[in-house]
């Protein structure tokens, strides 16, 4: 099972200047629920924009384009290919970003967990439109209010139609 977990804003925007547009702590704390005992697959630009590196608890694939690069705690993958290869077929694989990530795993998803965030960003990164052709919703929260930030956010599950 590959799952991509990404937070989107209504605009489709993920992300700047190699950071998050938002921090949201319900969503980090679903992202630790969702990921932890797992493997989390993801960009090299996304790993060195993480607080902390790797994440813990989890198994660590980081996907670069530079030949026999090695990073400390990771399991390294120099193709989207060579990281599907690397996947636990007896567990969820989360694909956790970032914005080239998302783009090329897509067509290789299962399943999607996103986070939708109800307001408009600023971005240089952006998540591609989810195509209700090929997705449908199969679960969804309550409509949450974080005090902190003033943002209205969702939890939603796509799967395939
Ligand atoms: N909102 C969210 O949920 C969320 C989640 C994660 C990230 N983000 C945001 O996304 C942004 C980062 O995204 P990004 O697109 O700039 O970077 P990225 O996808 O995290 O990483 C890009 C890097 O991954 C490697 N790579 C990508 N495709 C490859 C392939 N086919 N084969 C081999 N290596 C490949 C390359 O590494 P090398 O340069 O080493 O070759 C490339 O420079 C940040 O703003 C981050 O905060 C948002």
């Amino acid at each position: 099972m590959i799952s991509i977990i990404v937070a989107i804003a209504q605009n489709q925007a993920i992300g700047k200047n190699n950071d998050l547009l938002w921090h949201l702590s319900a969503d980090l704390k679903h992202f630790k629920e969702l990921t932890s005992g797992n493997t989390v697959i993801m960009g090299k630009r996304t790993f060195f924009s993480l607080p902390v590196h790797p994440l813990p608890k989890r198994r660590n694939i980081v996907i670069t384009d530079i030949p026999d690069e090695k990073i400390e705690g990771c399991e390294m993958a120099y193709s989207i290919d060579g990281a599907i290869k690397l996947c636990n077929p007896e567990e969820t694989n989360y694909i956790i970003g970032g914005g080239s990530i998302y783009k090329q795993f897509l067509p290789f998803a299962d399943k999607l967990e996103i986070t939708w965030v109800y307001k408009d960003f600023d971005a240089d990164t952006f998540f591609p439109i989810i195509d209700e052709n090929e997705w449908k919703v199969a679960a969804q929260s309550e409509k949450m209010h974080d005090e902190k930030t003033g943002l209205d956010f969702a939890f939603f599950t796509y799967t395939r139609r």
